[in-house]
């Protein structure tokens, strides 16, 4: 299995680190790093306003990296990509220039129980703001989908379903085209949390065939503060504002205002522009190795560390055997705080809580999990580390 680490200055600053939680943020390689740099020293100024050389030069990065990023997913253009900070903030950005003007008292928003809160509080507030009826489609104790009784969730009040790829928790790969595919037969918007998917494995947006789809810059190498909102550009163009101010406008007078063109009507402000570009980059360095190169070692990292795992005494897995990279366990006896701190102590780190899934925790009944998760930077050597700190900590409770 070809080794990324030295891509990535983390590792070459504090060499025993054993990093495992990407699901949560990933460590940036050294050329994404470098970009920040290069943009802050050389290229910085405001995009879209200014007439000077280097305003144009800034400029060009920014729209730059809205190509890569749109060729990256397969966007029909790179004008239906709208920089945003992140996942939470695309999907919330749906649920009030979307839902605030379609939703109305009775529809029905339809989501899953194996969302990330992201995906679900917009939902609520929008739900109890209009008196729409926010349904789920349920989640079962093996962390799949139930997905026997559909057509009670799928109806013709349903006017949007959202969805998560690939679950945070659990690395349930969703059967996410044919879930689409039942929300456009009753005549839904759809939208798809791809916060977990994109950073991982090929994702092909036109293929998947959803209105929708949000994803982070900080979870695929790139900087925190810039994530991505893909969209139907029909919708888009209908929809309201989400912020006000910047370069949202078109024309502005003292009785009113009219918008600008899809993106740019909904990147009011200054937006994030080095990680943006950051992101860009980060893109060019998963090219380089390929989406299928970067999916198949953390599949093999994956069932790695399933197999390792499962022969530890004490260990409960939660979740289907075919997983993205992700682990969340519990070790009977033993509270997932205490695990985390003790690993801690071997520089061994893992995400610990109801990571802000807090209906998936109640479905599994429990308070807490702790998860491991990975990404090509990581060693069947990291995951032997870990169990042999896991051991560790058996012994000493
Ligand atoms: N959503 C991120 C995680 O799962 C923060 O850890």
């Amino acid at each position: 299995m070809p080794s990324f680490k030295s891509d990535f200055p983390v590792f070459s600053h504090d060499p025993s680190l054993v990093y495992l939680d990407s699901a949560s943020t990933t460590q940036k390689p050294k050329m994404v790093i470098d970009a920040l740099n290069t943009f802050y020293e050389k290229q910085n100024a405001n995009v879209h306003r200014a007439l000077y050389n280097l305003g144009e030069e800034a400029t060009n990065a920014y729209e730059n990296a809205r190509k890569i990023v749109a060729q990256f997913i397969n966007a029909p253009s790179e004008n239906t990509i709208i920089f945003t900070k992140g996942t939470t903030e695309s999907i919330n950005l749906v649920a009030y220039a979307w839902g605030r003007k379609y939703i109305q008292t009775g529809d029905e928003i339809l989501i899953t129980e194996m969302e990330h809160h992201s995906n679900l509080i917009p939902w609520q507030l929008l739900a109890k703001e209009t008196g729409a009826k926010l349904k789920y489609i349920p989640m079962k104790t093996d962390g799949l989908l139930d997905l026997s009784h559909l057509d009670h969730y799928f109806s013709p009040k349903t006017k949007l379903f959202s969805m998560v790829h690939q679950s945070n928790v659990l690395g349930t790969l969703n059967p996410t085209e044919m879930l689409i595919q039942k929300a456009k037969e009753v005549g839904a918007v759809t939208v798809l949390d791809a916060a977990q998917s994109v950073p991982h494995k090929s994702v092909d947006f036109q293929k998947l065939g959803c209105d929708f789809m949000a994803f982070s810059g900080h979870k695929m190498f790139g900087p925190t503060g810039v994530g991505v909102l893909v969209g139907n550009m029909k919708i888009l163009d209908k929809m309201n504002p989400f912020l006000g101010g910047g370069e949202m406008i078109n024309k502005v007078t003292l009785k009113e205002s009219t918008w600008n063109n899809v993106p740019y009507k909904f990147e009011a402000g200054t937006p994030n522009i080095a990680q943006a570009v950051g992101l860009g980059v980060a893109i060019d360095y998963m090219n380089s190795i390929g989406m299928d190169t970067i999916e198949s070692i953390e599949y093999e990292l994956t069932k790695y560390a399933l197999e390792k795992m499962k022969n530890i005494e004490g260990m409960i897995i939660y979740g289907p055997k075919d997983r993205g990279p992700v682990i969340s366990f519990n070790i009977a006896g033993i509270h997932a705080h205490d695990l985390a701190t003790f690993l801690n102590q071997d520089n061994i780190a893992i995400r610990v809580g109801h990571h802000c899934a807090q209906p998936i925790m109640d479905i599994l009944g429990v308070p807490s999990t702790a998860r491991v998760s990975f990404h090509i930077y990581n060693s069947k050597n990291d995951i032997d580390i870990f169990c042999q700190g896991l051991e560790t900590t058996i012994t000493y409770f």
